[in-house]
């Protein structure tokens, strides 16, 4: 399974980056406007710092022909860029466009299975399925995450289902028990995965343990 961390935040990438785990990341027109910085400059700061990663990067017009020109414009920023493209009309266009020419897609917004049955027949390298949002409402945004993966398999598309709009740890069990392929989350979700209970106590004991004993590893 792939853990992208979701942010437009630079020092985010890098903390996240140093864990050695991190397979990408993924922005939106949100997270890059929140980081106060341009958006070309953020991107292709985001693709140097994880160059084995793929960096999702959205393009915001919503008419196809501009949509084509953003999205060649956005892939020319870097050779890991993946190209974040919302799933309407125009946006299907220009994935089944993008596949034929050989660059990745996230095809984002998905909310049901019917859109991603749209997205995977266009050849979406991921597929964005939204569950946070749909839990605000009362709804259970995973159902369609476990009926997407079991399209997937069961059609043997090539897309990967991308869980985003991950608000807690327990959205990464759900993820893991769908056998979703990717968990997208803000870089404080990571840290909440680290902590237990039962880690930091027990940690306490081993070193106290160990000290009381007086021994050392290093010479
Ligand atoms: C995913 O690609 C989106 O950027 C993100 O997960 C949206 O999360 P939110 O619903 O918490 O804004």
């Amino acid at each position: 399974m792939k853990l992208f961390v979701d942010t437009g935040d630079v020092k985010e990438v890098e903390k996240a980056a140093e864990l050695g785990i991190i397979d990408g990341v993924t922005t939106n027109p949100t997270l890059i406007a929140k980081s106060g910085r341009g958006f070309k400059e953020t991107v292709q700061e985001i693709c140097k710092i994880l160059p084995e990663g793929d960096i999702s990067a959205e393009v915001v017009a919503t008419d196809y022909d501009t949509m084509l020109k953003e999205a060649l414009y956005v892939s020319s920023f870097a050779p890991n860029v993946v190209v974040k493209v919302p799933l309407i009309e125009p946006g299907i266009r220009l994935v089944s466009e993008l596949t034929r020419r050989d660059i990745k897609t996230n095809v984002t917004l998905v909310f049901t299975v019917g859109q991603a049955l749209l997205a995977a027949k266009a050849g979406a390298t991921y597929i964005s399925n939204f569950v946070g949002r749909v839990d605000d409402l009362t709804l259970e945004g995973m159902d369609a995450v476990r009926d997407t993966v079991s399209m997937v398999e069961t059609y043997g598309f090539d897309s990967e289902v991308l869980v985003a709009s991950v608000r807690h740890p327990l959205h990464v069990l759900e993820s893991v028990r769908a056998g979703a392929h990717v968990a997208t989350m803000p870089f404080k979700v990571i840290e909440m995965l680290f902590k237990h209970p039962l880690t930091d106590s027990g940690l306490q004991r081993f070193l106290a343990d160990w000290n009381a004993a007086g021994l050392h590893i290093l010479e």
